[in-house]
């Protein structure tokens, strides 16, 4: 069998992460990484001759399978919808892209015949998505809370054991939990794009509201056991949603240690769904995106 033609977008923390795996497996042919400096130092060494700075070239090098983990939402989406009109099967790890638009992708995907996931733009390597499809096939979704973001989760609990706010932050991206641009985890902008990616799931639409609590060296909260929650709930037919820093309330599930990620969905009927686990790093979040270039594969 000849191998399947791979186009990595992006090699950062997972892109990096996807070129390692698949550059060393000879069922793929990784045939081009796209980044927007080829001179950056990389801890990944790729063959240079792979590296192109343009959307256009990546895709002219004919993938059939273009794996998306760009940084930048508006680009990572761009590249989708390139792809997708070509036909091509993608899987983003892009919750920025991913979020902007997700009804609009998945019309895209299936007008063109394309495939469109998505795993991995939720929840790292905790399967966050699959279990709301299961929740809403059962029945009519009331809401959901979630843990969404890895590094801020981190940082509070290292903030609990008494760490300096610089120092916790310092590990999380040490430990490449953060975002390139790490103020996206802080200001609430990653979970919010998880919620609203969540929220389509759920709901099969984006929520109206979506107010965001910044955690910032000024003011990190003062009590223990406080997390970042991710929340939405359908009252009256209006989807609110929001990302809110509050102590974790009984059921103490969401609780969490670390760069643990965690959902709790509750059905119209009353009827619980959860799961929890690593929901951010290199390691997590390239099984999830592994995870859907084999269904892909398969599709
Ligand atoms: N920066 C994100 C987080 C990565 O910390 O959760 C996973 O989406």
């Amino acid at each position: 069998d000849r191998p399947v033609r791979v186009a990595i977008a992006g090699c950062g923390v997972v892109g990096g992460g996807l070129y390692a795996r698949l550059s060393a497996d000879p069922r793929f042919q990784v045939v081009g990484v796209l980044v927007r400096d080829p001179a950056r130092p990389r801890d990944v060494a790729v063959d240079p001759a792979l590296l192109t700075t343009r959307a256009d070239d990546l895709l002219a090098r004919e993938p059939e399978i273009v794996l998306e983990a760009l940084s930048d939402g508006r680009a990572g989406h761009d590249l989708i919808v390139k792809a997708l009109e070509r036909g091509l099967r993608v899987a983003s790890a892009n919750k920025q892209a991913i979020s902007l638009d997700p009804a609009g992708l998945q019309a895209l995907a299936e007008r063109s015949g394309a495939r469109l996931a998505y795993s991995a733009a939720v929840g790292g390597g905790v399967a966050m998505i699959e279990t709301l499809r299961k929740a809403r096939e059962a029945g009519p979704i009331a809401g959901f809370e979630a843990v969404l973001n890895g590094t801020v989760n981190f940082m509070l609990d290292r903030l609990d054991q008494g760490a300096p706010f610089d120092q916790a932050l310092a590990e999380a991206r040490a430990a490449g939990f953060a975002e390139e641009d790490p103020s996206a985890d802080l200001e609430g902008h990653d979970s919010a794009a998880k919620v609203r990616l969540l929220a389509y799931e759920a709901f099969g639409r984006l929520p109206e509201h979506l107010p965001l609590d910044a955690l910032n060296a000024a003011s990190p909260p003062r009590e223990a056991g406080v997390r970042q929650i991710g929340a939405c709930r359908s009252i009256g037919g209006v989807l609110g949603a929001e990302v809110r820093l509050k102590p974790v309330e009984e059921p103490l599930f969401l609780a969490l240690h670390g760069e643990r990620n965690a959902l709790r969905v509750v059905g119209a009927d009353g009827r619980v769904w959860t799961c929890k686990g690593r929901g951010a790093g290199r390691h997590a979040t390239c099984e999830s995106v592994l995870a859907d270039l084999h269904d892909l594969v398969a599709a």
